[in-house]
């Protein structure tokens, strides 16, 4: 196919001047990222009810005549738990984080029917605005002592802080919490955190978010083309570069 794809480094100040180039480019699609998935919201009114839910998109890509924004991490998650879909349709789930990646889950998990979802941030705060914004699905903030006493039941645990990207990083879940049963989804990907390792250690599965990555891509591939993508050539694309 007759594509580029590049990355163009942007200011926080420079998004219209990137939607400006992007039109005079004659632009299939586009990625954003960190700072940006916020803010270009100001700049395409067209946008899923994905990307209204978690408050963030992360691809622009044309309907028809119009210009629209997707946020394909939701269906990059769905993706990436889809073994365990009846599981998460049945028992409770344990969700670390409270930031942009944990909005996603929960809008993904709520899509998915999760009966109830056991929520914990190191800033309580911040789990009980994120609770706030979901209403069709019970969430059970946890206290710190709740945590690490791991009085209460669930099957699947979610690491969606960043505690795992830096080497040394602990795990967010204490080793108390981690019993036999337990299935472990990491969003970090390409390094086994200690999140996974305490979780496998245990003689458990757990899995780090490298579907998430690839699926999120093929989706935003799928939109700009119109064309089934590749996963297979994707994922060992990726996996070359991340090893
Ligand atoms: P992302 O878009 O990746 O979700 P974010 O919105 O900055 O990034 O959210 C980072 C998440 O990791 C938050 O839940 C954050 O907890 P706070 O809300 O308390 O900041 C969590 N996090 C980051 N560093 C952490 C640490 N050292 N211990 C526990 N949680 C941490």
């Amino acid at each position: 196919m007759n594509h580029r794809y590049f990355a163009l480094e942007c200011g926080v100040n420079e998004l219209e001047k990137f939607m400006r180039l992007f039109r005079d480019l004659n632009g299939l699609g586009a990625n954003f990222t960190v700072p940006h998935k916020e803010s270009i919201r100001e700049h395409v009114p067209t946008q899923s009810g994905a990307v209204e839910k978690v408050g963030a998109a992360n691809t622009l890509h044309w309907s028809g005549d119009e210009l629209a924004l997707e946020n394909t991490d939701v269906y990059g998650f769905k993706k990436l738990v889809d073994p365990w879909r009846s599981l998460i349709k049945s028992e409770p789930v344990l969700l670390l984080g409270a930031g942009g990646a944990a909005r996603a889950c929960l809008v993904a998990l709520e899509d998915l029917g999760v009966p109830e979802i056991h929520l914990w941030n190191r800033t309580r705060e911040k789990a009980e605005a994120l609770a706030d914004d979901f209403s069709s699905v019970p969430i059970n903030i946890l206290s710190d002592r709740s945590l690490e006493s791991a009085d209460f039941e669930f099957q699947l645990a979610i690491n969606a802080t960043s505690l795992g990207l830096e080497e040394g990083d602990p795990s967010p879940l204490p080793e108390v919490a981690v019993h036999p049963e337990l299935i472990g989804v990491d969003l970090i990907y390409g390094r086994e955190t200690q999140f996974i390792r305490s979780i496998r250690k245990n003689g458990s599965e757990a899995t780090d978010g490298m579907n998430m990555l690839i699926h999120q891509a093929a989706r935003a591939w799928k939109l700009w083309t119109g064309r089934e993508p590749q996963i297979d050539a994707m994922k060992s694309a990726v996996k070359s570069k991340v090893s």
